[in-house]
């Protein structure tokens, strides 16, 4: 008989793998689905990305392991004029996506790692198979699950003796929650106090929906925090697979074991691709504004979809950042359980199955399978569409919405749709 890593054997699709896959069946099937389980831009890749990665088509070399020096150079930049983050670009590292450089840091570390209720999807499994331990720490809708220092306080004091690195990631995936730099102060005391190392994931940094940048915790707690990034989410280039992380000085004797397990494992991010990253972490003038852009229309979508789903009793995440926003029905947990309903999963394909509307369920995302939340990304829309209509009329209303984002606007109506009819 074949033996197989245990660890990897317990790795399972998710239900968002499922719901997704679901989806697509339906839709080459010619069945209209309002998708908000999607998690990507909408928007197209900036045309200037574009060019350089059509000029630079012809670099077949192997770069270096850790990155061309000048894209760790503009990252660098980056990262202090964007984010106000010091790295030095020496202890910048390129990989192929964020997710790979998350994978490869909880291979590193033997630590026990704190993820806070309502986080993305795949840093549970990635610990798992790692063989790694995992605990997840309680939030809560009021703070739209946003760790609180207190409750990381209580697990610091009550597992005094491990080394634990917390995972933090704003603007966030699954809630659309920004932590500001008050509640980031403080949560860097309680690290400080119990020398916690941080993950700080900020894939989705200048999607803010109110200031040009996310507040970072390696502001306040600069030494032991490593800041993750990349193309996918801020340049719309998620296929392109780039991503970085900066290690923060009291980590730089690492660098010998990242550059070695870097390079017995992807080698190198693809040339092309790090000579176009080049030209986005630039971030001239045109692609910062059309940076802004994305962000003020998505800013639209994220609060219209707010304000009609909490006229009708739906909780909602308060979301400021990213493409998602949590929302609720446990108002409705009666009338639902009457339907012999009982658990996120069983809710989302339900809403699938009979409104044609997909939610990814909140079990996926760390919360008990029968607290009635879900990820509601609010992504199905032609961005290119959407952005010309735009810069030809820059305000948003319903009529905009209807118009350019039907699946939004068609969305919202079958979840109002689904309440009313339990009432
Ligand atoms: C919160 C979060 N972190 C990291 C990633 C990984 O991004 P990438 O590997 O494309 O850089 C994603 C992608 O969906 C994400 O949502």
């Amino acid at each position: 008989m074949i033996q197989i890593n245990k660890n990897i054997l317990l790795l399972k699709p998710s239900a968002t793998l499922a719901i997704n896959q679901k989806v697509q069946t339906l839709r080459s099937n010619n069945v209209n689905v309002f998708h908000f389980g999607f998690g990507q831009s909408p928007f197209p890749i900036h045309e200037s990305i574009v060019d350089a990665l059509r000029d630079n088509a012809k670099n077949n070399y192997y770069l270096p392991t850790i990155g061309l020096e000048t894209l760790r150079q503009n990252i660098s930049e980056f990262l202090l004029k964007h984010q106000n983050i010091i790295a030095d670009s020496n202890f910048i590292y390129i990989g192929p996506g964020s997710k790979d450089l998350l994978y490869q840091t909880m291979l590193v570390l033997e630590s026990t790692f704190l993820i806070p209720k309502g986080s993305w999807v795949s840093y549970g499994p990635q610990i798992n198979s790692t063989n790694g331990r995992y605990v997840i720490l309680e939030t809560d809708l009021e703070s739209s699950f946003k760790l609180s220092s207190k409750t990381l306080k209580a697990y610091c004091k009550s597992n005094p003796n491990q080394q634990k690195t917390l995972i933090l990631n704003s603007p966030n995936n699954p809630t659309g929650a920004v932590y500001t730099n008050k509640e980031l102060e403080i949560l860097a005391e309680v690290c400080r106090e119990n020398d916690i190392i941080v993950l700080s994931d900020e894939i989705y940094s200048q999607i803010n929906f109110n200031e040009d940048f996310s507040p970072s915790i390696s502001k306040f707690y600069p030494e032991k925090t490593i800041v993750f990034g990349g193309l996918s989410k801020v340049f719309s280039a998620g296929g392109y697979r780039l991503g970085f992380m900066a290690l923060p000085k009291e980590l730089h004797f690492l660098h010998n074991t990242y550059r070695s397990i870097f390079s017995e494992t992807f080698s190198a991010v693809s040339s092309p691709i790090q000579y176009a990253a080049i030209k986005a972490f630039k971030m001239e003038g045109d692609i910062k504004n059309y940076i802004k852009d994305c962000s003020i229309i998505l800013k639209e979508v994220s609060n219209y979809i707010t304000l009609k789903l909490k006229q009708v009793n739906i909780e909602c995440t308060n979301s400021q950042g990213a493409f998602y926003i949590m929302i609720g029905f446990n108002n409705f947990k009666g009338q639902i359980n009457a339907l012999g309903i009982y658990t996120s999963e069983q809710l989302a394909n339900y809403l699938l199955n009979n409104f044609k509307t997909a939610l990814l369920p909140a079990s996926d995302f760390y919360f008990p399978e029968n607290e009635l939340f879900f990820r509601l990304a609010f992504v199905d829309f032609d961005g290119q569409k959407v952005m010309r209509a735009y810069n030809n009329r820059p305000y948003i209303n319903e009529d905009f919405l209807q118009k350019y984002c039907p699946n939004i606007f068609g969305g919202v109506n079958k979840i109002l749709e689904f309440v009313m009819k339990l009432s």
